[in-house]
């Protein structure tokens, strides 16, 4: 019942894991989309496992403003935009220097504000549009060595609200989602700090298991279409159950 026909969606970081998938997912159910990452091969990768016609990617660095300005130049109004890339640091704060705070930042957050400011005054979102940031259940917790990423993401998740507020009169969505761990590149660099022993009974203490992109992929596909119509503004966990206790 799901469907994206005839809608025009945008989902940054798409070279890998989450994005690749929810690109994937959003061409099978008829959207044309747009995807964005660094890495022009990996982009390539996921174009080619599009269903459709039309897509297309940019092989942009969205912590680079004059970058952004190149994506909205060249864009048609989207009806879905989905804020994916990002980024982790494993730092205890005692270890954080100015360089590590922002880093972190302009591309968990700034990045995102920066182009959802642009797609708003450059009229590149449709009316019904739906904009969905991927936040992290780090924002909700206290995870040691994850301050800055979890902060980014809690920022995060405050700004889709407030812009909740601001675009409803336009008829514009935005809700976040807080996805516990899934299996994807970034996880597997929880591996340079993280015993294969601690992440095994990290895994332990999720009842469903870890997820896999498509896990959150299935909540973004609904958030994107119209079956969502009346939600906005929420910030909506999806974890395998890791938070019941
Ligand atoms: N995996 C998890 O357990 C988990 C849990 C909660 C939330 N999340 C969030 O889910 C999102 C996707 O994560 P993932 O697990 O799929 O990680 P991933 O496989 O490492 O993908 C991250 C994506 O972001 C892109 N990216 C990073 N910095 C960028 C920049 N400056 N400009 C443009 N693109 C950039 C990367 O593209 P390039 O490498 O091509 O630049 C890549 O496509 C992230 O926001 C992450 O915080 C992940």
């Amino acid at each position: 019942m799901i469907t994206l026909k005839d809608k025009n969606i945008l989902v940054t970081g798409a070279s890998s894991g989450i994005g690749r998938q929810i690109a994937i997912m959003a061409s099978e159910l008829g959207a044309t989309v747009t995807i964005v990452g660094r890495n022009m091969e990996r982009l390539g990768e996921t174009i080619s496992l599009l269903t459709g016609t039309g897509h297309k990617m940019y092989s942009i660095d969205l912590s680079v403003s004059s970058d952004i300005d190149q994506l909205i130049t060249e864009s048609l109004p989207y009806d879905g935009v989905v804020f994916n890339a990002g980024i982790v640091e494993y730092l205890p704060v005692k270890f954080l220097n100015d360089n590590k705070i922002s880093s972190v930042f302009v591309t968990n957050f700034d990045s995102n504000v920066i182009l959802s400011q642009k797609l708003i005054k450059k009229k590149l979102l449709n009316k019904k549009g739906s904009l969905v940031f991927v936040s992290s259940i780090s924002s909700k917790l206290g995870v040691p060595g994850t301050a800055m990423y979890a902060a980014s993401k809690a920022a995060l998740s405050s700004f889709s609200k407030v812009l909740a507020s601001e675009l409803a009169s336009q008829g514009i969505r935005s809700n976040s989602v807080c996805p516990g761990i899934i299996r994807t590149a970034m996880t597997e660099q929880a591996s340079d700090v993280v015993s294969q022993e601690e992440l095994k009974k990290a895994e332990s203490e999720y009842p469903l298991g870890y997820g896999e992109p498509s896990d959150v992929g299935g909540l973004i596909m609904y958030l994107l279409s119209d079956m969502s119509k009346w939600m906005t503004g929420s910030d909506l966990i999806i974890d395998g159950g890791f938070t019941l206790k």
